[in-house]
């Protein structure tokens, strides 16, 4: 065996050259691993005993893409283009021998190859778009040609990918390899194309999968429509569409070139900076400094739940659908068989979609025990409370469940708001307690902050960590404040939001604002799914907001049939005139004068100060980084992953801009806008939020 790089080697076998590329972690396609597969296929060629090569990996997968961190610094030769020339136009058989994830780069790689062979739990895909990027080197006009024009943008607009069974049906691979043993089989395979003399069959010489779309159009007319919502605000499925049709329309040469434009235009676009950013933004938040790899786990085997209200049923789910057996405990039984019935019905629900089975479904339920006794939380390895928001009836439940869990069990509280070292310090075991702070619907929002006590030792803080990925969240470690890092900047944009109705914006209008900018919703639809009622109570309403009038009207949100807006049976919000005069009237007896106000205002004055306590959060210590702050924002609130976070868009207008405009609103409104003193320094650096 010869060394060709440092990340490449080549071995001869017989009459086949193994160029083999081991970079870990995941063999991304660097400048080292292109010159390598280059040189390594150069060789092979050059040397007159050889007959096929074979691609393979080392480490843990195949090549997983393009080095996303390479993205954005002048490119280095050799270029991927020319080094998958190099191999579709070699001389002998090229065979892709993949194990892990084929992604990206790494899939357009394996289908320049003439053949390809795959160990079974392999995977394919092209993951560009959720980088806002689409396939850069063929993956948008080879694999229609392999697969047609329906399954290709399938794989590409989807970003998914799919497994080496399928791929072989598919006809995206040629062999399936014996699990464990990619080497042998490859040169098994690689003998046996030798012996029957096959030809260089190239991906790029074949038509038949596109004749079908020949000359319909509608085909793609029918993709748009069909994920348009899917699709709101983001730039790069178009260009996914409109590439993989000149597959169709135009020559293999022409397509392919046009596909790079479109590459390299999209890799300079805000919105793939923030995706990109997004990808190892989210990578990094697992990552708690003072704690290592060193650092012990504990076990957790079996979950007790304290309270199958909206959010401990939700909580529940998470644990039963990775197969951890739960005791939910509750104070009636009309609360825990209502709880529990929720629970059996959204798993039903996702059933009826046809993404689990009937049987599943009952499996998952199996692994659920239902109790009054809380004493049933005795052997649970994680207790997770989500009683009412309530101090003292949380203290109660902390001071109980410190004399009955075992010890070593971690507690945990699911608390919006309150002070976890005020819950801890009811138990003898400080060190077991931390917040973990799911998000509404808790089988289905990805974010989980974890809340990390004064006392919380290491071990439990890095237990949740890596318990997070495990039930399918995002954790993010996160500091002891009110309404730590997400609800804490949450409550100053809906503190403007209610004060720009007052001065004059409807709230359709913010709302409309705020989903342009692409949240999933406003803040009052947002505040009527949830119910304007929550912590509102009829006997000491006193209309003295907005709030109280409409909760006093019976107007609490969609569960009423109104709150801001009107609902209709499909609950779909209507814009409500009454309203309207409500917050005319109340403006009034406030002595408010009321304006028209711009869009731009609106969106300013609800997201700055977002900007601007997500800076005081840093500076406080309560997130890591600003990038942790961005990843809770988009998992557990859907802020526009194309928009990078609110720190991201922090660092796109500009951090002087932002702060120019803070200025501005304080002189106007108040000190409700008074800049972060980090704010003011890293504008005054010209710096930014996010480390490059
Ligand atoms: N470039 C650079 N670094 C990468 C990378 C890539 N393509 N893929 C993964 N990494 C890094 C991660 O940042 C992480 O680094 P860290 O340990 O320092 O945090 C490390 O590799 C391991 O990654 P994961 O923690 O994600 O490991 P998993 O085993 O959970 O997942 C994976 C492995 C499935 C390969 C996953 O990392 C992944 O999906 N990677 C991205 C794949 C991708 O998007 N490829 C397409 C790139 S764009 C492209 O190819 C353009 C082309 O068309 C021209
Ligand atoms: P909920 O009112 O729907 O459920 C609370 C449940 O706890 C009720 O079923 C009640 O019977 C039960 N309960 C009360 N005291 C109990 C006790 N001593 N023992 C056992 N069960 C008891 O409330 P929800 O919305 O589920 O909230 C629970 C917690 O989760 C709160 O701390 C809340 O702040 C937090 N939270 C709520 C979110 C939401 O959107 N609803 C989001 C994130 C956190």
């Amino acid at each position: 065996m010869a060394a060709i790089n440092s990340v490449a080697d080549l071995a001869i076998d017989g009459e086949i050259a193994v160029v083999t590329i081991d970079s870990p972690p995941v063999n991304a396609l660097s400048q080292a691993v292109r010159d390598g597969l280059k040189r390594g296929v150069e060789a092979a060629e050059a040397n007159g005993a050889v007959k096929a090569v074979v691609i393979i990996c080392g480490g843990r997968t195949f090549i997983a893409g393009a080095d996303i961190s390479e993205f954005g610094k002048p490119p280095a030769a050799p270029y991927l283009p020319d080094v998958l020339d190099r191999i579709e136009n070699a001389s002998k058989p090229v065979i892709a021998a993949v194990h892990g994830t084929a992604l990206g780069g790494g899939f357009e790689v394996a289908l320049t190859a003439h053949y390809r062979i795959a160990v079974p739990s392999a995977k394919c895909g092209l993951p560009e778009i959720k980088l806002g990027l689409i396939p850069g080197a063929g993956g948008t006009q080879r694999l229609p040609r392999l697969v047609g024009v329906e399954k290709a943008l399938d794989v590409i607009l989807s970003g998914t990918p799919f497994g080496a069974r399928e791929a072989k049906e598919w006809g995206v691979v040629d062999e399936l390899a014996e699990e464990g043993n990619l080497r042998e089989s490859a040169l098994a395979f690689a003998r046996r194309l030798i012996a029957e003399k096959a030809p260089l069959r190239k991906v790029r010489d074949r038509s038949d999968k596109l004749e079908p779309a020949r000359g319909h159009p509608e085909i793609f007319e029918a993709i748009r429509k069909a994920n348009a919502r899917k699709f709101r605000g983001f730039e790069a499925w178009e260009k996914a569409i409109e590439s993989v049709k000149n597959a169709v329309d135009l020559p293999f040469d022409e397509g392919i070139v046009k596909e790079r434009q479109m590459f390299m235009a999209l890799l300079q676009t805000t919105q793939s900076k923030a995706q990109r950013h997004v990808f190892f933004a989210e990578r990094q938040a697992a990552k708690v400094a003072d704690i290592g790899p060193d650092v012990p786990t504990k076990p957790i085997r079996s979950v007790g739940v304290i309270g199958a209200g909206t959010m401990g049923g939700g909580i529940a789910m998470n644990f039963l659908s990775a197969g951890i057996p739960v005791t939910i405990v509750e104070t009636s039984k009309e609360a825990l068989d209502r709880g529990v019935s929720v629970m059996r019905r959204n798993y039903e629900a996702t059933a009826k979609k046809g993404r689990l089975t009937m049987k599943e479904v009952d499996e998952r339920m199996g692994r659920l025990k239902p109790t009054l006794d809380f004493g049933a939380l005795a052997e649970a390895d994680l207790v997770i409370e989500a009683v009412f928001e309530n101090m003292d009836i949380k203290k109660k439940v902390f001071e109980r469940l410190d004399s009955i869990a075992k010890p070593g069990a971690i507690l945990a509280s699911n608390t919006s708001y309150l002070d976890i070292d005020d819950i801890a310090s009811m138990t003898k075991r400080p060190e077991d307690v931390l917040g973990m702070h799911f998000f509404s619907p808790a089988n289905v929002m990805r974010l989980l902050e974890i809340v990390r006590g004064a006392k919380t030792s290491k071990s439990v803080l890095a237990t949740i960590a890596a318990l997070a990925p495990k039930i399918g969240k995002v954790g993010v470690v996160v500091g002891v404040c009110h309404g730590f890092v997400g609800n804490r900047m949450l409550a100053q944009r809906q503190r403007e939001a209610m004060k720009l109705i007052l001065e004059g914006a409807t709230p359709w209008a913010v709302d409309r604002v705020l989903t342009a900018f692409g949240m999933p919703m406003g803040p009052f639809a947002m505040s009527d799914l949830a119910g304007l009622d929550i912590g509102w109570s009829a006997e000491t309403s006193k209309r003295a907001s907005i709030r109280d009038i409409l909760c006093e009207e019976g107007r609490r949100g969609q569960k009423t049939g109104a709150g801001f807006y009107d609902y209709d049976e499909a609950r779909t919000p209507k814009p409500s005139a009454h309203v309207e005069a409500i917050i005319r009237d109340f403006a009034k007896s406030k002595g408010v004068a009321q304006r028209t106000i711009g869009d731009a205002e609106i969106l300013e004055r609800c997201i700055y100060p977002m900007i601007n306590e997500g800076a005081k959060i840093l500076e406080e210590g309560k997130a890591q980084r600003a990038s942790d702050i961005d990843i809770v924002w988009i998992y557990g609130y859907g802020w526009p992953v194309y928009r990078g976070g609110p720190m991201f868009y922090a660092d796109t207008v500009g951090l002087r801009n932002v702060l120019a405009k803070l200025k501005e609103f304080q002189a106007k409104f108040g000190d409700d806008f008074k800049p972060a003193a980090l704010l003011e320094k890293l504008a005054a650096e010209g710096a930014a939020f996010s480390k490059p």
